[in-house]
């Protein structure tokens, strides 16, 4: 089995072919984000929380007050101008979605609220449809609560177990050499993460899923943390699903995609009822509308999709091999900077890292590196990140985490090392 533990890395953006475009100006690209501009703490924001969320770009606030001031409308029921305004502007932005995934078609593509709706969705759905009692779904250490406690409801529902494919330690990699054994039959189903939030781990997605494929194993991807990051095209992946959310690739929250492979969604029962999933209701009985319609009852988020089909534009005219380039070259730099800090612990891989870099500073509490980091305009995160079992795996409670995006620079990782060196010295250390 030739399984790497990262994606091969795009190469960094080069100017020595004359055919290759201009090199990204970073630094102009800050001058989109009105927030970056602003001080927090008497001290210049440095916001470097981008695995929690990402910061909005202009061209996204416009889009969404354009669209409030100009078309709102309710979508699919009206035959007026601004109904039929509104519609074509969400049912476009889905079609957006499928160009930036590479899916087969947009019906492949279902609006939700974001990454946990995704994988609850499917968890539901599929799960009501395939699940039986014996069966078991394949997670791994590193999973997310969102990719782990709808796996969780759906085993207890159906009488299936969970299994997991263990993480070799504090250099945070899948342990590989365990997955031939443990991707067998009574498992039906394998779900894990393209990008770990808290490790920055990069796992090796095609490869997962071929092997999940070979043996007729249905695969879900947690793209999360990479869909804005790195390329991410789910024809090259060979996923069956696949789920991210709008607001960390510069788009608002409470709007995310799951993408299913149609044949799936085809045979998968809807999982919430009510307005425009239908296409007749009887007092007894109704006929389901045709996915994806099928998996969005009620009202949707439209501006959120609008919204969202601006961030995909924006971040597409950036290019996402540029934006791991610039990413990885952050996190590098980071954790060579982090190294020279005594009583530093790191976590996650030596290299190949996505721009997700989680430490520990002495015994210094994680939530308190992160509350005196505040003071200095840092804006970090500090806890489990919703990776508990992965935690009491590491034998900790908490890491504080520095994760970055393409508008953050070297002069804001040399400002996150100062200051903790400055916490580490409030703290009395030597
Ligand atoms: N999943 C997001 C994070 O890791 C919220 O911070």
């Amino acid at each position: 089995m030739n399984l790497h533990q990262t994606q091969t890395p795009p190469s960094a953006p080069s100017s020595a072919s004359p055919s290759a475009p201009p090199p990204v100006d970073w630094e102009a690209l800050r001058a989109d984000f009105p927030i970056l501009d602003r001080q927090v703490n008497g001290r210049p924001l440095v916001y470097l929380d981008n695995a929690a969320t990402s910061q909005k770009p202009l061209a996204v606030i416009e889009a969404i007050e354009r669209y409030y001031r100009s078309d709102n409308a309710n979508v699919h029921r009206g035959f007026h101008e601004l109904s039929n305004r509104a519609t074509a502007a969400y049912e476009g932005a889905r079609a957006r979605v499928a160009r930036f995934l590479n899916a087969r078609g947009p019906d492949e593509i279902i609006w939700t609220r974001g990454t946990t709706e995704s994988i609850n969705l499917v968890a539901n759905a599929w799960g009501a449809a395939n699940l039986r009692p014996g069966d078991s779904i394949l997670l791994t250490e590193m999973e997310h609560h969102s990719n782990l406690v709808p796996w969780q409801l759906a085993a207890r529902r159906a009488g299936a177990r969970l299994v997991y494919l263990p993480v070799t330690g504090d250099d945070g990699l899948l342990d590989l050499r365990r997955l031939d054994a443990l991707l067998v039959p009574p498992v039906k189903l394998f779900a894990f993460t393209h990008v770990s939030n808290t490790l920055g781990t990069v796992n090796p997605v095609s490869a997962l899923c071929a092997h999940a494929r070979e043996r007729g194993i249905v695969t879900v991807v947690d793209a999360a943390q990479s869909a804005g990051h790195l390329p991410v095209d789910v024809q090259a992946i060979g996923c069956d699903f696949l789920a991210f959310s709008g607001h960390k690739i510069c788009g608002p929250t409470g709007i995310g995609a799951l993408c299913g492979r149609r044949e799936l969604l085809d045979q998968m029962p809807p999982w919430q009822g009510g307005g425009d999933m239908i296409s007749s209701v009887d007092f007894f009985e109704s006929q389901w509308d045709a996915v994806p319609h099928k998996f969005e009852a009620g009202t949707p988020n439209i501006a959120g999709a609008i919204g969202m089909a601006a961030a995909i534009d924006y971040i597409e005219a950036i290019g996402r091999d540029h934006i791991f380039a610039h990413d990885q070259e952050l996190a590098a730099y980071a954790v060579t900077g982090l190294r020279e800090i005594p009583g530093l612990r790191l976590f996650g891989p030596p290299e190949h890292r996505a721009g997700v870099v989680s430490f520990l500073l002495d015994d210094i509490h994680a939530h308190d590196v992160v509350t005196v980091a505040d003071r200095f305009g840092v804006a970090l995160r500090g806890g489990h990140h919703c990776n508990q079992p992965l935690m009491r795996k590491l034998g900790i409670v908490s890491t504080a985490r520095a994760s970055f995006y393409f508008y953050n620079t070297a002069a804001e990782v040399d400002r996150l090392i100062e200051v903790l060196l400055e916490i580490r010295k409030f703290f009395g250390g030597a």
